[in-house]
């Protein structure tokens, strides 16, 4: 029986800020002290946290890790994108699976458990893209569920690779309404979108700036839209992924005031990047191609406002990491063929420390919800996750909310030749990471190792 004390912290959940010792005790958190209260063992690790934050370890709900992917594959896979995901703080993450056109669901869950069995730093659990929705697929959605794997992505992008027509959509939403799963959608019409990246093209325009150009704001407001009706149509939930501009932020705004589940996150870079950055000289802006694109910069204060007024309830990353040399260069002379995502696992408690709690925009129990406590709820978790708890998983943060560093490819741990936010000086960074009790980074050293982590079977979906 292993016993851990963190002493002398101050706790900090979504709701709460009080000064504390938390004792854990294999791997769950075993009793929540006052201040000193804490018997004086013995324990076999003491942790000071005097003067730091104890909170939830960060829950990141949209990962791709060794994902094959326009033309070549993810640079991270679960064993260093999971201990990246460590280093920054991040302690449970859920990944897509994909299920290959005409093959069956079970086939692309079979293979993701392949790629992340004994490899993970951290637990991981998965949704499954479905990129085909017929009788057979609809039929084998109730298995993957039975198994924990209780949301499913489907895209109304990328055709002729992981698009599913409205039909599809609206088939695979009833479906998940009957078993209690969520929807997660990739919402922009990449139909229209493929018309203007072909015009684009044949006018000779083929450098980064034209992914952007080519998908503009509108055409992610009318997929959020069709979504929003599609899953009101099929009373189902519905979570729309990345969210990154206004006008689909209006569109979720509009639903949930009119008392529709409807649920959205949005990532780091689109609240610290812009569509400048695809505009950088030589072929530099490729670094910068993710889907949808960046958006002019005077759209952040309005997807932080949505943070602040929980219209948009989660930040997660759509870690998706392709290197400069070798894959974005795929797209050298095409933007169409830059492989699309971004390297971000490792980064967004920072960021979001540094440009949220710090800059004034986020109080730190809201940093905690919208990091942990609120994907850990929509995706069904809690509170075994997401929150400081007696009885909940020991994945705790010692939080130093002073910590300066700069950020930089150099440092970072993810696999790939470059970091977006290269030069950044950001303040507050983990001095311990604990994973069910055990210290898997300490003051910037890793003491995990590969295979620590567990798939994590989750529930249905179940705030409605
Ligand atoms: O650019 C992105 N987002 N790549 C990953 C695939 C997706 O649409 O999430
Ligand atoms: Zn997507
Ligand atoms: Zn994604």
């Amino acid at each position: 029986m292993k016993k851990t004390l963190i002493q002398g912290g101050t706790v900090v959940t979504a709701v709460d800020t009080y000064a504390a010792d938390v004792a854990i005790v294999d791997g769950k958190i075993a009793a929540i002290f006052g201040p000193d209260a804490a018997p004086a063992g013995p324990w076999d690790v003491t942790i000071d946290a005097r003067g730091k934050y104890i909170m939830p370890g960060g829950i990141d709900a949209h990962t791709h890790l060794d994902m094959p992917f326009g033309g070549t594959t993810s640079s991270d896979d679960f064993e260093t994108g999971t201990r990246a995901a460590a280093y920054g703080g991040t302690t449970s993450l859920v990944d897509f699976a994909i299920q290959a056109k005409g093959e069956p669901l079970q086939k692309g869950v079979d293979a993701w458990h392949e790629k992340a069995e004994g490899k993970a730093a951290i637990d991981y659990g998965f949704h499954l893209i479905m990129t085909d929705v017929n009788d057979g697929t609809v039929a084998e959605m109730g298995r993957v569920v039975s198994e924990g794997i209780t949301s499913f992505k489907m895209f109304m992008a990328y055709p002729g690779v992981l698009f599913v027509d409205d039909a599809q959509i609206f088939r695979g939403m009833q479906r998940a309404s009957e078993l209690g799963a969520l929807v997660c959608m990739h919402a922009e019409n990449g139909i229209a979108i493929d018309v203007l990246v072909q015009q684009a093209l044949a006018k000779g325009h083929t450098s980064p700036i034209y992914h952007a150009l080519t998908r503009p704001q509108v055409m992610e407001a009318e997929g959020t839209h069709r979504a929003i009706c599609l899953a009101e149509m099929a009373q189902a939930p519905v979570y729309m992924v990345h969210l990154s501009a206004t006008r689909a932020l209006e569109q979720v705004v509009e639903g949930r005031d009119r008392g529709l589940p409807v649920f959205a996150e949005t990532c780091p870079q689109y609240l610290f990047l812009s569509q400048d950055d695809l505009a950088r000289p030589d072929f530099e802006g490729a670094k910068y191609v993710c889907t949808p694109a960046l958006r002019p910069a005077n759209m952040q204060e309005d997807l932080w406002r949505g943070l602040r007024t929980h219209d948009l309830q989660v930040v997660s990353t759509d870690h998706c990491p392709f290197c400069q040399k070798g894959q974005k260069e795929l797209g050298k002379d095409s933007f169409a063929k830059i492989p699309n995502g971004m390297p971000g696992v490792e980064t967004r408690m920072y960021l979001l420390w540094d440009g949220g709690v710090r800059a004034g925009r986020i109080s730190m129990n809201r940093f905690v919800e919208i990091t942990s406590t609120a994907p850990a709820k929509i995706f069904g978790m809690y509170p075994r996750k997401g929150t400081v708890a007696v009885g909940a998983d020991a994945d705790l943060l010692v939080w130093d909310g002073e910590k300066r560093h700069v950020l930089s490819e150099r440092t970072l741990h993810m696999r790939v030749d470059y970091s977006p936010y290269e030069g950044r000086e950001v303040v507050g960074a983990p001095s311990h990471v604990l994973s069910r009790g055990n210290v898997v980074v300490e003051n910037g050293q890793y003491l995990g190792k590969k295979g620590d982590g567990r798939f994590l079977k989750r529930g249905t979906f179940n705030l409605m």
